[in-house]
């Protein structure tokens, strides 16, 4: 809490193109705290680097990652907006959490369990103690709630566990945050294989639909999107490629599965995924406009990274004193 307000914090990888994805599970939902909490929205480069990065490659998507959350409406006057890196509190805080953390823990993190097996010849500790430099993140702030997809859940339970046990040792220190998923979108999935979630890194790039991907590619890649040998277009866990579709749809119109079913009954996949590819493209064509807008001024951004790690420094500073000052660190200032 600060003050009477709540606290907001959550983080994206400029790892990959985001996806929509990425923009239904998480970043679309972030705007809504805007107004009455305290939002602390940051792009996580450093956790970037647990896998290989191209540095051109991981500096050019920083800024694009920030003009994206400023072109999905956050207002940088009413959002501290900024760069993990820029803000060392966030590796200094990690690095006292990895004591308060347990190697069984972090074992059973089943993102480590997929990103390790992707990435076999790279199994860095970083990778391993990803999870507390995500729960460094955010109880750096005094997080309340964490909007994320359902994907990063364990990460924040696990994250309620250190500052649970941090605070059993030295009371008081830090407030147990919450993840809040979004109603519909917490999950989607890959348009190829609608049992794996849409990811960035996923290499057939027809599995993903991209935030920035132009209209006719939208529609392209749900038209080749997998469905089922049926016709019916249903909710049903039986038809995972035709429920992720009506997700999708559901998200971007704002139409219930049920109006949805109807509105399509009789009707073949063909037309309802060519519906859905609409929708997308039109739902996403202001926020590429505004994006494109905001990516040409460079100074503007870079204006923006400044302030940003500004402020929250201020707020990561004070906790982490806090943090130190009960471990018994001296303090000379
Ligand atoms: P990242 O960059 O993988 O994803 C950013 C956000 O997008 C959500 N998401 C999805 N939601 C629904 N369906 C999908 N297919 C999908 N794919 C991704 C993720 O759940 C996430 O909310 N570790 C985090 C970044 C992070 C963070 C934090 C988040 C670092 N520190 C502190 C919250 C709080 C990550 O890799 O997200």
């Amino acid at each position: 809490m600060f003050g009477d307000r709540k606290v907001t914090f959550s983080g994206v990888q400029p790892s990959g193109n985001l996806t929509i994805g990425n923009y239904l599970g998480a970043i679309r939902n972030f705007k809504e705290y805007s107004e009455q909490y305290k939002t602390f929205y940051c792009v996580v480069d450093e956790h970037a680097v647990t896998v290989r990065q191209t540095p051109a490659d991981l500096r050019r998507r920083t800024y694009e990652t920030l003009a994206l959350y400023m072109a999905c409406g956050l207002d940088p006057e009413k959002n501290t907006l900024y760069v993990q890196s820029m803000v060392h509190e966030h590796a200094e805080l990690a690095w006292i959490l990895n004591c308060f953390t347990m190697f069984g823990e972090l074992s059973r993190m089943t993102q480590f369990k997929d990103k390790s097996a992707r990435h076999a010849d790279n199994i860095n500790a970083g990778l391993f103690t990803y999870p507390v430099l995500m729960a460094a993140d955010i109880l750096l702030y005094q997080t309340d709630v964490v909007p994320v997809g359902v994907d990063q859940v364990q990460h924040v339970e696990l994250c309620r566990d250190i500052a649970n046990r941090f605070n059993q040792i030295h009371p008081d220190t830090f407030t147990v945050p919450e993840a809040v998923m979004p109603k519909s979108g917490k999950k989607i999935m890959s348009l190829a294989d609608p049992e794996k979630k849409m990811s960035k890194s996923d290499e057939n790039q027809n599995a993903v639909v991209y935030i920035l991907d132009d209209r006719d590619t939208i529609i392209r890649k749900f038209k080749r999107a997998v469905t089922d040998s049926g016709s019916e277009i249903r909710q049903d866990p039986q038809k995972a490629g035709v429920s992720n579709l009506i997700t999708i749809y559901s998200c971007f119109t704002g139409k219930t599965a049920e109006e949805i079913e109807r509105e399509f009954s009789g009707r073949g996949y063909g037309d309802f995924k060519l519906a859905v590819g609409e929708a997308t493209a039109d739902a996403l064509a202001p926020v590429q406009a505004e994006y494109r807008r905001l990516l040409a001024d460079k100074a503007m951004l870079e204006a923006q990274m400044k302030k940003g790690a500004e402020e929250a420094s201020y707020y990561a500073r004070r906790t982490l004193s806090k943090v130190q000052k009960k471990l018994g660190f001296v303090q000379i200032r």
